[in-house]
């Protein structure tokens, strides 16, 4: 939504990284806001506190921001989910489109997610969902399950993106 509440959680820049992406939304607005900052934590931590999360994924790199302080109150391990070539011992997602582009995978190291553990995955934003579809299936391929994706800022417009744009809609990425 926007307005002034949406306007202190998240900032756009126009025509940033380029001209095709009209609005590019950045969390700096409440990262630099530490009460908003606390509150956002605080309301993910009443949401998950009785859902018995295993372990809290963020994804690099923005969900690195928000992954430890949710963690934190929620006493649970953070694991990191990164762009390739970053961690040894890791397994890696197929590549996925995003806004920007192609990108080659995520990847987390195969001890840190057991089978059977209940994942919460988290990331600053959702936009086409292909990056959260590649790290559901990181989860899937280590036998976990994804109990929720939880980000700050959902785009809209590409919930259902037209056809022309090439993308595939959330709805079929997540039934994947
Ligand atoms: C941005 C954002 C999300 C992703 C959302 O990350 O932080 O992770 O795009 O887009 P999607 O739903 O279309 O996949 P980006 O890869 O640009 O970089 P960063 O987190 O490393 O800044
Ligand atoms: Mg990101």
């Amino acid at each position: 939504q926007d307005g002034p509440e949406a306007r202190l959680i998240a900032q756009y820049l126009p025509y940033f990284p380029f001209k095709g992406i009209p609005r590019f939304y950045d969390i700096g607005g409440f990262l630099s806001e530490p009460t908003v900052f606390a509150r956002i934590i605080d309301i993910f931590a009443s949401r998950y506190k009785h859902q018995n999360i295993d372990v809290i994924a963020g994804l690099d790199a923005r969900g690195f921001i928000l992954g430890p302080p949710l963690a934190l109150a929620l006493k649970k391990p953070f694991i990191m989910m990164r762009k390739k070539g970053k961690m040894p011992n890791s397994i890696s997602s197929s590549g996925y489109d995003t806004e920007y582009g192609n990108r080659s995978g995520l990847t987390v190291q195969r001890d840190k997610i057991k089978s059977g553990d209940r994942v919460l995955i988290v990331d600053d934003l959702v936009a086409t969902g292909g990056t959260l579809s590649s790290a559901i299936e990181l989860v899937h391929l280590l036998g976990g399950t994804v109990v929720e994706c939880a980000c700050v800022v959902e785009l809209k417009m590409f919930i259902d993106p037209t056809k022309e744009s090439g993308l595939p809609s959330r709805s079929e990425l997540f039934q994947k």
